[in-house]
């Protein structure tokens, strides 16, 4: 079995972030999204890895995960360069897929239990594709699964007005190789992609064997902001212990709070789940609930909570900051002349509520 990890895209609801890298690398408890995806093929025994890489700074993408050997996998890249669907990018792995099965990992999905019990699955079924269905509020904006009276999948919809049922097709597939014949007769859509809902419809209509499984758990789509946020709470309830590594003085450090190595708090209330990065320093503020701070960012005087910082970011003097998502480097800073005005400067399709 091999692994397909997809880091392409656009990215252009997550701007402005995605204008200085791959919205996959956006850090969710410190750590980028896409190396959740990673380690979960690789908890299911997937030790063979071909990362598709974008137009969207790539060289960032193979400086993080290099050729694996520091997360004991074996990692190639392919270069897809501009989006041409899910199914496109599929399709440039014919050689390096080979002979195996293969599982395909959208880069910005995230599951709560993982994958490895549907691999299971898929394998056991011998099928020649095998999808994952979650329910979903809002099917209308998803790939559609339809089911005849026993059950049976007949049919994906896209985007459908009128859905079908409420079961969304999330972005984790497997597939035999013979999945690059179906990919070979696909059209563009609509939108000029080669879409992945109409790589398993074709499989459906030519009685190739097509099994699924419904996604128990959480799933999440990090593909905007809120979404990140509320993925960054998920994994921080779920998944951070406590562990002081930093300094504490005169202050209190309540719950479960990952404070990493060199990180300084100096007369502040933290409270958990937090994780608060590498030679961070937090001096007279508040770091509530939900909150993850990158390595080295500096947090002055304000109160913060429900929010991801970057790295080497500053904020300073900010009386109530929540829901908020700041970039690499940047600054939010009060004046401490007493003028009420605002000063901004800030990049393209940036978003300021105040
Ligand atoms: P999307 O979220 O559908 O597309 P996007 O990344 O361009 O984002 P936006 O809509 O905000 O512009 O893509 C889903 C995942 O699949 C994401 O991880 C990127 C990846 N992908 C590719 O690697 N290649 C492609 O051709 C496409 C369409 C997506």
């Amino acid at each position: 079995m091999k692994g397909v990890l997809l880091h392409g895209g656009m990215g252009t609801r997550l701007r402005p972030l995605t204008y200085s890298g791959p919205k996959q690398l956006i850090p969710v408890a410190n750590k980028p999204v896409s190396q959740y995806v990673l380690e979960d093929l690789i908890r299911t025994g997937i030790c063979e890895i071909s990362i598709i890489l974008g137009e969207t700074f790539p060289e960032f993408v193979k400086m993080h995960y290099g050729d694996g050997s520091k997360f004991g996998v074996h990692i190639t890249y392919i270069y897809q360069g501009k989006p041409k669907g899910i199914a496109h990018a599929i399709s440039l792995c014919k050689n390096f897929v080979g002979d195996d099965r293969f599982v395909v990992y959208l880069g910005d999905n995230l599951l709560q239990y993982g994958i490895e019990a549907y691999v299971k699955r898929f394998v056991k079924g011998d099928f020649d594709a095998f999808i994952l269905l979650k329910d979903v509020e809002d099917p209308t904006i998803f790939g559609v699964a339809e089911f005849d009276e026993d059950g049976g999948l007949v049919r994906l919809v896209e985007k459908p007005r009128v859905p079908p049922s409420n079961f969304a097709v999330i972005g984790v597939y497997m597939f035999k190789p013979v999945v690059f014949d179906i990919i070979k007769d696909l059209k563009p859509s609509w939108r000029g992609e080669y879409e992945i809902t109409d790589t398993i419809q074709l499989m459906l209509e030519r009685g190739y064997k097509v099994g699924y499984d419904f996604v128990e758990g959480w799933w999440l789509d990090t593909g905007k902001k809120d979404d990140i946020l509320y993925a960054n709470a998920l994994i921080l309830d779920e998944r951070i212990e406590r562990r002081i590594l930093g300094k504490v003085v005169n202050s209190k450090v309540i719950g479960r709070v990952f404070l990493d190595e060199g990180a300084k708090i100096v007369n502040s209330d933290i409270r958990g789940p937090c994780i608060i990065g590498k030679n961070c320093v937090i001096e007279n503020s508040f770091i509530g609930p939900y909150t993850s701070i990158g390595d080295t960012s500096k947090v002055l005087n304000s109160s913060i909570e429900y929010s991801i910082i970057l790295s080497e970011a500053v904020l300073e003097g900010v009386d109530r900051l929540e829901e908020s998502l700041i970039g690499k480097h940047a600054k939010v800073i009060k004046s401490s002349k007493n003028r009420r005005v605002y000063k901004l400067n800030i990049g393209d399709y940036s978003e300021v509520i105040i």
